[in-house]
């Protein structure tokens, strides 16, 4: 299994166990190419999964979180290396909490940007599995730390995957 399988797999598996047993009301945010999406789907849940550049189909809406109006209510709000995309993460995270039922959970998956040092996070930046659209390892460490502070992080470490 190449090294990208393996990471879709470990958060597959990270967020479907988070999100625990079907049927649930999910929502992802920055659904990317919507694997996880489908593999919410596969597990029996209700998938709503947005992303201004979403594939086709019934779950997907070409929509950022910035224009997004169903206001649910989600039993989980999922969200995948997409946060440290959005401009104004504090109003996003405001909508977040307001789609998601009482109880609801929001799980992120992020970079541990605050457990590596910025020499190692420009390396990172050609690892296959990192995004190259990040704006720089800096920015993503001030914007996503507080999120993690916040917990329901997957931590990871870009070694070993
Ligand atoms: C690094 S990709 C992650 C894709 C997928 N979640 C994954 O883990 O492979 C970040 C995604 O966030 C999306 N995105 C950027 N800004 C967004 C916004 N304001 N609202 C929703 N999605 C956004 C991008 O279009 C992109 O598909």
């Amino acid at each position: 299994m190449g090294e990208l399988a393996m990471w879709q797999q470990r958060v597959e598996e990270f967020v479907l166990g988070q999100v625990g047993p079907p049927p649930a009301q999910v929502l992802e945010v920055g659904c990317g190419e919507g694997e996880l999406a489908h593999a919410l789907a596969r597990a029996g849940h209700s998938v709503t999964a947005i992303d201004p550049r979403a594939p086709e189909g019934p779950i997907f809406r070409r929509v950022g979180i910035e224009e997004f109006t169903d206001p649910g209510p989600f039993d989980h709000v999922v969200a995948s290396l997409s946060l440290h995309h959005i401009e104004n993460l504090g109003e996003a995270l405001d909508k977040l909490a307001d789609v998601l039922r009482t109880g609801g959970s929001l799980v992120v998956v992020e970079f541990g940007w605050d457990w590596i040092d910025e020499a190692t996070g420009q390396g990172a930046l050609g690892h296959p599995g990192v995004d190259r659209g990040m704006r720089s390892p800096a920015r993503a460490q001030r914007e996503v730390a507080p999120v993690h502070a916040a917990g329901g992080c997957l931590r990871t470490d870009l070694a070993g995957v």
